[in-house]
């Protein structure tokens, strides 16, 4: 029988695979087991838990303030233990973590088949974002399968040297964990547990929902983001800024400092999922330098400021219901207040598109496995 091993140690890599997961482990001619590597922790945990995904292997690695060679050499060395026990036709890796690209790496070793998922997404700059560029182009050149969520990340790949035979355009996972968790969860009340969140969202005030977090937007960039939501608080008090901040010590330390007991800013621990897709649901607008933000925004009709130079997703840009407003203090209170005071700026950019999926990308995933396990099952 064909044996699968994804691999997944981050929040947005555990949302964009659970799909995936939940998908495989109900075919009965294949067997899916699950590695975590626990890049992160507790975030990684709460997806878990949601959907109720128990791993099969759990390498336990993360530890505060992690540095990029560390994880990287961490997860190459505990994972060649895992692939050797667990001996998988093939390993499924997501998108652009150091998660990703050492478990596709150790699977490359090892000449196990590796399935890469999300795969064919680019800015052309290898330090934006930082390191996700050099994971992603590296996780393509040793990849066997690519599963491409639009027509743009195939022609990526292809430009990359990938055959066409080996691309499998298939959507989003995203968008099929946010329509399988939206549909799920209806109450704020059971959701939402933080009373000032449920006050908020009672008070129909417009929110403004931020997260912030990417290593090349620490330090000048983050501080000037905190600026911006200091002005833009003050300028609108009848908004509410709600940001539920990231625990990395170079978040969480300035965010807190810059923003702690400022009136209409609500400083939070990051939110369970099916609490930040009620919270994108009732929010008026999304102020994030996140990847999967920026997919699932336009999916749900809110705008979505990205905080960011440059994205490597730019469909949603084409539609016109993402902008890019970089990190400078004055262009995010600039683009914020537009879409605050403006009702035709804002109706341009609240438009519901869904370029990124349809909610069917697993499976479409388990079919192309299904229908090539012959293949998958050879020895390379
Ligand atoms: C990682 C990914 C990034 C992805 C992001 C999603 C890399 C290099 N970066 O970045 O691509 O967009 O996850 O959120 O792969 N921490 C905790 N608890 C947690 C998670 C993190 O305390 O559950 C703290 C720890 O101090 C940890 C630090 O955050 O050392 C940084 O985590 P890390 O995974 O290295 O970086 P992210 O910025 O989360
Ligand atoms: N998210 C969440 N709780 C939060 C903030 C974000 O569940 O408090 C979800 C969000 O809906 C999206 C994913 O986490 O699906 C994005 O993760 P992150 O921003 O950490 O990573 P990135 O998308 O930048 O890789």
């Amino acid at each position: 029988m064909l044996k699968i091993l994804v691999v997944i140690g981050t929040r947005p890599e555990a949302i964009k695979m659970a799909p995936v997961i939940l998908s495989l482990k109900k075919q009965k001619k294949l067997i899916c087991e699950v590695c975590v590597t626990a890049q992160h922790r507790d975030m990684l945990d709460q997806v878990l838990t949601f959907f109720q995904i128990k791993p099969d292997y759990d390498l336990n690695i993360m530890t505060g303030n992690q540095q990029l060679n560390t994880i990287t050499a961490k997860i190459l060395s505990a994972l060649d233990e895992i692939y050797q026990q667990c001996k998988p036709d093939l390993v499924l890796v997501h998108g652009d973590t150091n998660t990703s690209f050492a478990a596709a790496l150790a699977a490359f070793y090892r000449k196990i088949k590796i399935g890469h998922i999300e795969a064919g997404m680019r800015t052309g700059n290898l330090q934006l974002p930082f390191p996700e560029e050099g994971n992603r182009v590296l996780t393509t050149q040793i990849s066997n399968y690519h599963f491409a969520p639009t027509k743009e990340n195939v022609a990526h790949l292809k430009r990359s040297g990938v055959k066409t035979k080996n691309i499998i355009k298939t959507g989003n996972t995203v968008i099929d964990s946010l329509l399988l968790t939206s549909k799920k969860v209806k109450s704020f009340t059971s959701a939402i547990t933080d009373s000032r969140l449920t006050d908020i969202i009672q008070s129909k005030k417009k929110i403004i929902l931020v997260t912030g977090h990417r290593r090349e937007n620490l330090g000048n960039p983050l501080a000037q983001i905190c600026d911006a939501l200091l002005q833009i608080a003050n300028k609108f008090p009848e908004t509410t800024i709600i940001y539920p901040v990231h625990p990395n010590p170079n978040v969480n330390k300035p965010v807190y400092a810059a923003l702690n007991n400022t009136p209409n800013i609500i400083l939070t621990h990051p939110l369970d999922y099916p609490d930040f897709v009620l919270l994108m649901k009732h929010a008026y607008i999304l102020l994030t330098d996140s990847g999967g933000i920026q997919e699932e925004g336009p999916s749900l009709g809110k705008p979505v400021l990205v905080l960011r130079e440059i994205t490597e997703r730019p469909e949603a840009l084409k539609a016109g219901t993402v902008k890019l407003v970089g990190t400078k203090s004055k262009n995010i209170v600039q683009h914020v207040s537009a879409l605050v005071t403006s009702k035709t700026a804002y109706q341009k950019m609240s438009l519901k598109i869904n370029p990124y999926g349809d909610g069917n990308a697993a499976a479409r995933i388990t079919k192309w496995i299904k229908a090539n396990a012959q293949i998958l099952k050879k020895t390379t």
